[in-house]
């Protein structure tokens, strides 16, 4: 979704806001803009389209100046034009804005706009900041308190004015903003990557904060104008890890990264001396623990297939029930959740507005909160009472992959924590701590497959506009993900399905050559999912499964197996998910496609 860089130095502002949208570009975005405050006027450049186009107008018509904001737009009220680009300006050109998120009383502003006479150079809610901005006198600051009163909706602002020079005034309530610390310069931008290269101490904004960025220092005001002290945090991440380092894709690099991320994260919260799972310090009140009686997990997307697995954990290992819901459907259906309920919102990104919104509603209800979540500082983070941090590292390709499995791992962490509270651990659970600390090496067997298996595969499957994806029990969220996977990257539509539904429905889509993929892992019920195979190979389809290779009552059947190690049944999500990946990934390559930033897609949806 939309990315937001603003400069306040020493050095020429553009080439600093162009690396900060080049290392937003994963987001998803469909056109792009800067603003610099030069020394009688604002001057903006806008493109539609690829950064690309953008960078190619600022070579061409250089901006100098060191205070400056830069925009990638995805597009929401009004279409991708040059026009609806960010930045915005009031219509004396006098104030500049940069907005990620949605104006709710957009409709009603512009209403009183035009009404009064201000000619509308955009389509967008965005130029309606910066019109209420430029109606006033004073100082940025100021007249940003003054508009506040006025927004309503999802926003993240960053605006300059000529009147107020060397200051940016960044405001937010819903989509993130963070500051950079630099050396001589200060950075606000809508994640942290876009910053890492030049600081790792950052100040992740509250909604409704209010901050004064200038090259000399920062100030934060909440919205009656009182200064509010937040804290300075010291980023973690390691800013190679946001590049490609030699992969032809993030997406690529990513899936390969799995067993170290998988690695960390069992690390982080493995008790080695105890082989158990060391979870104390999170932040839960053990008190509040103990007396939960079910479990809810919201997210949305692959996060959410993620909590399907996680049902399986809990329900087993910790004999809770447990719902999972998305996120959006949540927020709206009048859950029944209490002090006896566990929530836990599971987001790679911590900042998707409907996996927000339902923790909101579960700490609001007086639900012992937690969050799984992947980026230390976020929304989730901080909205939560209890974290924890998946250790996949800036995941940047928009299909997840590494946070989707080490989402697992930690599920299954959080299911072992439970058990052992609710005194159901025993010695045998040795042997799953103990095959957990290997998961990282299957991973690894698994993503030794040859190239030949992913050729043959995207021959299977490249050629037609659909194809089914089939899983039984643990195994069938993995289904979900790589019909999900597949779609996203390669636009092949592809749907998931519990393999004993098919003859229910879908599998009226059969036909000579049909490619129906399936994770046929030994697990108790793999004969009845071979069964369910035979039914769908005898009406023509093309089968693919997921399989140790020396499953030979598979591979009779099958055009070709995807080869997975044989792992701990609870364990197989994780590695059978990886040959998915892969073949996503094959076939969106063979396709031409653009594998890291798919049409239409966001990396992190901080809209409704
Ligand atoms: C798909 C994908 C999305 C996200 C979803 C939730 O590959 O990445 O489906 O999983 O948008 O995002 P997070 O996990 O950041 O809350």
């Amino acid at each position: 979704m939309c990315g937001i860089i603003g400069y306040a130095g020493s050095h020429e502002t553009v080439p600093v806001l162009l690396d900060g949208l080049r290392r937003l570009e994963y987001r998803g975005y469909d056109s792009a803009g800067v603003a610099v405050a030069g020394d009688d006027e604002i001057r903006i450049l806008r493109a539609a389209g690829k950064l690309a186009n953008l960078e190619e107008r600022a070579y061409g018509c250089p901006l100098r100046g060191t205070l400056g904001i830069g925009h990638t737009r995805w597009a929401t009220h009004g279409a991708p034009t040059e026009a609806n680009a960010h930045p915005q300006t009031d219509s004396g050109g006098r104030v500049a804005v940069v907005h990620n998120g949605i104006l709710e009383n957009y409709a009603t502003l512009r209403h009183e706009l035009l009404s009064a006479g201000t000619a509308l150079a955009s389509d967008t809610d965005t130029e309606l900041i910066a019109q209420l901005l430029g109606s006033r006198e004073g100082p940025l600051l100021e007249r940003v308190l003054g508009v506040l009163p006025r927004l309503e909706g999802q926003y993240a602002v960053v605006a300059l004015s000529q009147d107020d020079p060397g200051t940016l005034v960044a405001f937010r309530n819903g989509p993130p903003l963070v500051i950079g610390l630099g050396a001589d310069e200060n950075l606000v931008a809508s994640d942290v990557t876009a910053l890492v290269q030049r600081t790792r101490r950052v100040i992740f904004l509250e909604n409704g904060d209010v901050a004064r960025i200038s090259r000399d220092g920062v100030t934060i005001v909440a919205g009656d104008g009182q200064v509010v002290q937040r804290p300075v945090e010291e980023l973690d991440w390691d800013p190679g890890r946001a590049e490609k380092s030699g992969y032809r894709h993030f997406m690529l690099k990513e899936i390969c990264e799995q067993p170290d991320a998988l690695r960390n994260t069992v690390v982080a919260y493995l008790d080695a001396e105890r082989q158990g799972v060391n979870l104390d310090g999170l932040g839960f009140d053990p008190r509040r623990i103990a007396a939960v009686r079910k479990v809810q997990l919201v997210a949305c997307g692959t996060s959410w297939h993620a909590c399907l697995v996680g049902k399986f954990l809990i329900e087993q290992l910790a004999q809770l029930p447990v719902d999972v819901d998305y996120a959006s459907e949540y927020r709206y259906r009048s859950p029944l959740v209490g002090g006896e309920t566990l929530v836990v919102g599971v987001s790679q990104s911590g900042e998707t507005a409907d996996t927000l919104a339902a923790m909101e509603l579960a700490r609001d209800a007086g639900a012992p909160l937690g969050t799984i979540c992947n980026v230390r500082g976020s929304s989730a983070w901080r909205l939560a009472e209890a974290r924890l941090l998946t250790q996949a590292g800036p995941e940047v390709g928009v299909a997840s992959t590494k946070a989707f499995t080490t989402q697992l791992v930690a599920l299954l962490l959080v299911a072992l924590a439970l058990r052992r509270t609710r005194g159901l651990a025993t010695e045998g659970d040795r042997d799953l701590v103990t095959a957990l600390q290997r998961l990282p090496l299957a991973v690894e067997q698994a993503l030794a497959a040859p190239d030949e298996v992913f050729r043959r595969g995207v021959e299977l499957v490249s050629e037609h506009e659909d194809s089914l994806f089939l899983g039984r029990g643990i195994l069938y969220p993995i289904a979900l993900e790589g019909a999900l996977k597949l779609k996203e990257i390669s636009y092949l539509h592809a749907e998931g399905y519990p393999a004993g539904e098919m003859k229910h429905g879908p599998i009226a889509l059969v036909q000579e050559g049909f490619p129906v993929v399936a994770l046929a892992t030994q697990t108790a019920t793999r004969d009845k999912l071979l069964g369910n195979l035979m039914e769908v190979r005898s009406r023509g389809a093309s089968l693919i499964a997921v399989s140790e290779p020396d499953a030979a009552e598979v591979a009779r059947l099958v055009d070709l197996v995807l080869p997975v190690p044989p792992v701990q049944h609870l364990l197989q999500p994780v590695v059978a998910v990886v040959p998915l990946q892969l073949l996503a990934y094959h076939v969106a390559v063979e396709l031409g496609l653009d594998v890291d930033q798919p049409r239409n897609l966001a990396k992190s949806v901080t809209v409704e």
